[in-house]
């Protein structure tokens, strides 16, 4: 079959010939592809930093935002059948027996760091004609989001960090409650970055009621300020408004949701965080960067201002869950702009482009149907 791989050894991306696997266990599904999402992470692979091949392999298939169709299901498999679509999880549990969160179907916060991720670490992804994967570790798809769910992955990144923030805010008795209302109500959220994380983050924020403003880079007018403007967020150019002008028209930020990847602009933010606020840090930087922040300041703010601050990686099956209906909702409400989230779908033969070339759009997909 073909897959989009890289070669680390070689210092390669390549599309190269993966055996087509088979059912190992009656648990099993063997699933074909459809879309594949392509996201920074798989770019940062592309560098040869970041990832790493199965053991014993020289090259790594990519790929870890998927929709796939399923073509057959080992005898065990009761909840799923041929034809049916689904969206697989990304991180695999680590073989601890004392590793609670792993043992618990929580692998997200693996204790040990011995965890593996598809198409990321250890093992191979989902940038392939096919796949094998245990039933457990699939989500179903209804046939109506067919042409959206390649987003369900990105979007568990909102889900989770969502879910979360409001935990951390239970310490606010009298927020996240109000009865009939939804969780954000009477709240505002800043989200940092208009890419394909910041956009969906920001679609779920609208949604869960919070007055959302979207603050990123380029002045308006620009594409991606339209489509934000039009499912009911604000735009503000970080090149016209500064942090602290842009919390001056917003009132107390609620809540941050960092989705830019820079430091220098996620810190910046930080140093606007309202009272009693909460700060969702997404973004994966280079490790070696070297910034300078207002230390004192920062942690005068944090204590008086009673300030959280959250780190959250993808996803359980709760955020899957979730990601995978609210598309359902955010075609409801905002059908144009949700498609537009999607910019390009591409042949598998187009990889070098997408994956070591300029990025471009908003989310960038590989099919293979
Ligand atoms: C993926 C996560 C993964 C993280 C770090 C992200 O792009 O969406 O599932 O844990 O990279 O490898
Ligand atoms: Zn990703």
């Amino acid at each position: 079959m073909k897959a989009v791989a890289v070669v680390p050894s070689q210092r390669e991306v390549r599309l190269l010939d993966h055996p087509q696997p088979s059912l190992a266990a009656d648990t099993q599904v063997r699933v074909r592809s459809l879309d594949v999402g392509i996201c920074g992470t798989d770019r940062e692979i592309c560098t040869f930093v970041y990832g790493a091949p199965p053991k014993g392999n020289d090259y790594l298939v990519l790929g870890h935002e998927s929709l796939g169709q399923i073509i057959e299901v080992g005898s065990a498999v009761k909840n799923l059948k041929p034809g049916d679509l689904v969206v697989p999880s990304v991180r695999r549990p680590c073989p601890d027996a004392n590793c609670r969160p792993c043992r618990a179907g929580l692998q997200d916060f693996c204790a040990t760091g011995r965890f593996v991720e598809r198409g990321i670490n250890q093992v191979h992804g989902y940038m392939t004609e096919q796949y094998v994967e245990e039933a457990q570790y699939l989500n179903f798809v209804p046939a109506a989001l067919r042409d959206l769910a390649v987003l369900s992955e990105p979007l568990t990144i909102a889900e989770k960090g969502m879910s979360q923030a409001c935990q951390v805010q239970q310490r606010l008795p009298w927020a996240c409650t109000e009865p009939g209302k939804p969780r954000g109500h009477g709240l505002r959220a800043v989200v940092v970055g208009a890419g394909p994380i910041g956009i969906l983050g920001a679609m779920k924020l609208v949604v869960e009621g919070f007055d959302t403003w979207v603050y990123s880079r380029s002045p308006k007018p620009n594409p991606k300020a339209a489509l934000v403007e039009s499912f009911g967020a604000k735009y503000i150019s970080a090149k016209e408004v500064t942090p602290a002008q842009l919390a001056a028209q917003v009132g107390n930020i609620d809540l941050v949701y960092e989705a830019v990847g820079h430091p220098d602009a996620a810190f910046a933010m930080l140093e606007v965080l309202g009272l009693n606020g909460v700060f969702i840090f997404t973004g994966i930087p280079a490790p070696e960067g070297q910034i300078t922040v207002p230390g004192s300041q920062l942690m005068r703010n944090i204590v008086l201002k009673n300030q959280a601050i959250v780190g959250t990686v993808n996803a359980d099956r709760a955020a899957f869950e979730g990601a995978i209906r609210d598309l359902g909702e955010f075609q409801k409400r905002w059908p144009a702009a949700i498609n537009a989230v999607i910019t390009s779908r591409h042949k598998p033969d187009d990889f070098r482009e997408l994956l070591t070339g300029k990025a471009t759009g908003i989310k960038n997909v590989i099919s293979f149907a």
